[in-house]
């Protein structure tokens, strides 16, 4: 157990506090036979956990991470058991200038794969200062920037960059990876697809799942397919909309009334507190996000309200590029099911969907996001223009 344990740690989440802290389970699931695998991971907040997902592709003499995760002794130990068959990791790809999920784990993994060279997105920026890439443990003289140095395995790969889009603070872009031999795009947070059912690293401890199933916090975490789907369910609106339409959040007396209850008193229970109340039609939010057959394609909720609002052609620009890609069979996004089925169609309706009135509406989920960027614009956080 506790050599098990050993496996999963991770010493550095202090820097980047989200779920499950120290220990992190890590999964590998090959994509394509010999050339693409999928490392994942679970993060977020309170239980609120979502996968993320570092892509390994196969390239000339080795192998291409794209999107860095915490190097756990687990994860190293997948990563070797490709290396021995396929060849050193001999490039590290970080293909966003904001997903700081994606970013935490690129200094410890280079320190790990010392002759990896290391391809960053255009316009790395830190908050509150911006920051020189040392002192943010990312070795500058072995990292080169995507377009402005040029482009790793040109005959082997296809790169094309959304955005960027002036967020204020710093930009928003993400480079995406066009895999040739396997017509797979590679996507960082922009467009995911997703499931009813929840992702299958929730089977090593389904925890968050069977919490968030409750109605509250004195209730047991019963086990059964239907909740560990309830569960996904809720985490996914979460995940969406931070704060769902259909969700309440009840008074202090209501969450202390059924809070510290016998049996309930320990960590695992967050000792009874379960400050969420869900409307009995909370499935409803569900029909815009989730697909019932298949996972359902969509420009990333999130993104859709903070970032997209006023930047649409920019994302139109980019899915008609995408459009013309030669061979597009696939995507594999750094979230939620990846290989999904990508074709010239898909992207022609995500187009038509940008293009309707529907887009710019709000509705009871959107609330909380729109408002949200609706301040920050007030306040010139988010400033008119979106050109850098
Ligand atoms: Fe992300």
């Amino acid at each position: 157990m506790v050599e098990e344990l050993s496996l999963k740690k991770w010493n550095w989440w202090p820097l980047f506090p989200l779920y499950p802290y120290g220990y992190k389970k890590t999964i590998c699931k090959e994509i394509v036979s010999d050339e693409v695998w999928s490392i994942e991971q679970i993060q977020g907040l309170y239980y609120v956990a979502v996968p993320i997902r570092m892509t390994v592709m196969r390239v000339k003499n080795g192998l291409m991470l794209i999107n860095p995760l915490p190097p756990t002794k687990e994860l190293i130990n997948e990563l070797h058991k490709l290396i021995s068959r396929f060849g050193d990791i001999k490039t590290i790809i970080l293909p966003t200038a904001s997903g700081l999920e994606h970013k935490i784990g690129l200094p410890a993994l280079s320190r790990i794969f010392k002759d990896a060279e290391i391809w960053l997105c255009p316009g790395q920026w830190s908050f509150p200062i911006n920051l020189p890439l040392d002192f943010l443990g990312i070795p500058s003289k072995r990292t080169k920037i995507l377009f402005e140095d040029g482009i790793p395995y040109q005959d082997e790969c296809f790169w094309l960059s959304l955005g960027p889009i002036n967020l204020g603070l710093g930009r928003f872009q993400e480079v995406s990876c066009f895999h040739k031999s396997t017509g797979i795009l590679h996507v960082t947070d922009a467009i995911v697809a997703i499931d009813k059912n929840p992702p299958d690293i929730f089977d090593y401890d389904p925890t968050p799942l069977l919490f968030h199933a409750r109605d509250r916090g004195d209730e047991i975490l019963e086990d059964t397919i239907e909740s560990r789907r309830k569960g996904w369910a809720r985490l996914v609106l979460f995940a969406s909309f931070l704060r769902p339409g259909k969700l309440q959040i009840p008074s202090l007396r209501h969450i202390i009334k059924y809070s510290f209850r016998k049996g309930f008193r320990n960590k695992k229970f967050h000792y009874g507190i379960y400050p969420f109340l869900w409307e009995k039609d909370w499935e409803k939010s569900l029909i815009g996000i989730m697909g019932s057959d298949s996972p359902k394609i969509q420009i990333a909720p999130v993104l859709k309200k903070l970032i997209f609002p006023r930047s649409d052609k920019v994302l139109c620009k980019w899915l008609n590029d995408v459009k013309n890609i030669e061979g597009l069979k696939y995507f594999v996004s750094a979230h939620y099911s990846s290989p999904v089925e990508f074709s010239k169609n898909d992207c022609e309706n995500l187009i038509n969907q940008i293009n309707s009135k529907e887009w710019k509406l709000s509705n009871d989920d959107d609330k909380f996001l729109s408002n949200f960027y609706k301040k920050l614009y007030e306040l010139g956080v988010i400033p008119e223009n979106i050109n850098i």
